[in-house]
């Protein structure tokens, strides 16, 4: 990116979020209805970008490995998995009420506490209230308290309430890892920052069970991975920086957490969270279930609890940081061109496939280009408008490369692949389109 060019942060915010609305990545909810404050709806392109992002991690933290095994548990889930992971207590913020205007707040964000921020009253407040972020609803037709149930509010549960049957019936044995990618749900007191801290959006998260005595060593090995997954993908080293927790920040149970935080406009903000979460959470369900949660090493004829390591990201929190990164713009010949500088494994779109005219002799070549490489590669197909604003268009969704057939094409037989980031032309055979493309989109 070019830092030049770069809009100075409070606007990038709002450009990004504009841009959000007219291309189609994220929309608010229920807009027509007036909205639904802190819930998003993500658009076509949205979508493929949270898909893709979604996929990048899975990649790397499933594909890519052989101690790493896939899940998908149930969002809908008994109080009793809520009560031994300890959320019922303690997933709470602390609330206070103005008695004059009514406005209600976090008391941990309050400036100072004798002076209402909504209406200016002094000492105002009511004492301090812990209020549970968990969704509370009913399973089944009787809302009687035998028919509690929550949305989850983290993915993490649902991989160590299933650690025997994935044990058994994957046969891992620790050093090894249970992933999921989900929505969570937290009653936010303070949602904001665009998608940045909504009350549904969706989690990253691995629980990784190791041998006690491994646990420092896996920690540093995966605040090492984590950090550089994001730089792989494109996020400038300027903008991402590891911030390890200072002691009074930390769990009771945690022996160590450090964040990957992202430079976001208003300041550092949490993207992931590696946590070095000790026999806690295994510990805990087994005490409260009273199933066995442990393992038995043949070798050593010995039963231990697994520790647990747990890098745990947010998948719509980073596909703004994403989208933050990759915006740019630049002057082109008298005129701003904005443009999102995604890497390609993350960019919604691969290729667009552009006829130079809307003319009938172009189509059926068009359409044949779209065909061959649809089956390898999203692309975009757009027939309409002059071929310099199709260009600007699939420059702001991120698309690496736009394919122009045109009346040389089909002569030739070839097209003019068009480079998003240095917008060169070079003239391929169809023949040879594939073969080009796809190396340069991994
Ligand atoms: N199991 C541990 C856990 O859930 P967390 O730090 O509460 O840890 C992990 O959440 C990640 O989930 C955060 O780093 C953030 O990226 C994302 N996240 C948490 N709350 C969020 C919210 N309200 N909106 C969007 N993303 C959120």
């Amino acid at each position: 990116m070019s830092d030049v060019s770069v809009p100075n942060d409070v606007t990038l915010m709002e450009k990004v979020v504009n841009l959000s609305k007219r291309r189609g990545f994220v929309f608010p909810s229920a807009e027509i209805y007036g909205g639904f404050r802190s819930t998003y709806d993500y658009g076509p392109i949205g979508v493929q970008l949270l898909r893709n992002v979604k996929d990048a991690w899975w990649r790397s933290m499933v594909q890519m490995r052989d101690d790493v095994v896939g899940l998908d548990a149930a969002i809908l889930s008994p109080p009793a998995i809520w009560e031994a992971s300890g959320h019922l207590k303690n997933f709470t913020d602390p609330l206070v009420d103005c008695r004059q205007c009514r406005e209600r707040f976090r008391e941990d964000q309050l400036e100072d506490l004798t002076i209402c921020p909504g209406c200016g009253g002094k000492d105002t407040f009511t004492e301090a209230r812990n209020f549970n972020l968990m969704f509370k609803t009913h399973a089944g037709p009787v809302e009687s308290d035998a028919a509690v149930a929550y949305l989850r509010p983290e993915t993490a549960q649902g991989m160590f309430i299933n650690f025997s049957n994935v044990l058994q019936s994957s046969r891992k044995k620790p050093p090894f890892g249970i992933a999921q990618i989900g929505k969570s749900f937290r009653n936010e007191i303070t949602p904001g920052n665009f998608v940045f801290r909504t009350r549904e959006f969706e989690q990253m998260e691995l629980e990784f069970f190791v041998p006690p005595e491994e646990a420092l060593q896996w920690y540093e090995y995966w605040c090492v991975t984590r950090y550089q997954w994001y730089i792989d993908l494109g996020i400038p080293e300027s903008k991402l920086r590891m911030r390890p927790h200072d002691a009074d920040e930390l769990s009771h149970y945690s022996s160590g957490t450090s964040d990957v935080e992202f430079l976001f406009p208003w300041g550092w903000g949490e993207l992931e969270g590696i946590a070095n979460r000790g026999d806690y959470d295994l510990t805990q369900h087994a005490t409260h279930s009273g199933e066995k949660l442990d393992y038995f090493d043949q070798a050593t004829n010995s039963r231990y609890v697994p520790h647990v390591i747990e890098p745990a990201a947010g998948a719509t929190r980073t596909m703004m940081a994403f989208l933050l990164a990759a915006y740019d713009e630049e002057e082109v010949r008298g005129e701003t061109r904005t443009v999102l500088r995604l890497h390609p494994r993350l960019a919604p779109y691969k290729v667009a496939v552009l006829p130079l005219s809307k003319k009938d002799d172009l189509m059926p070549m068009a359409r044949e280009v779209l065909g061959l490489l649809q089956p390898h590669l999203m692309c975009d197909f757009d027939e309409t408008q002059a071929i310099g604003r199709r260009y600007r268009r699939q420059d702001e969704l991120g698309t690496p490369f736009c394919v122009t057939i045109d009346f040389d094409s089909l002569e030739d037989q070839s097209v003019t692949i068009r480079e998003r980031d240095t917008m060169e032309q070079v003239r391929v055979p169809v023949a040879d389109l594939l073969a080009h493309l796809l190396p340069r989109l991994v």
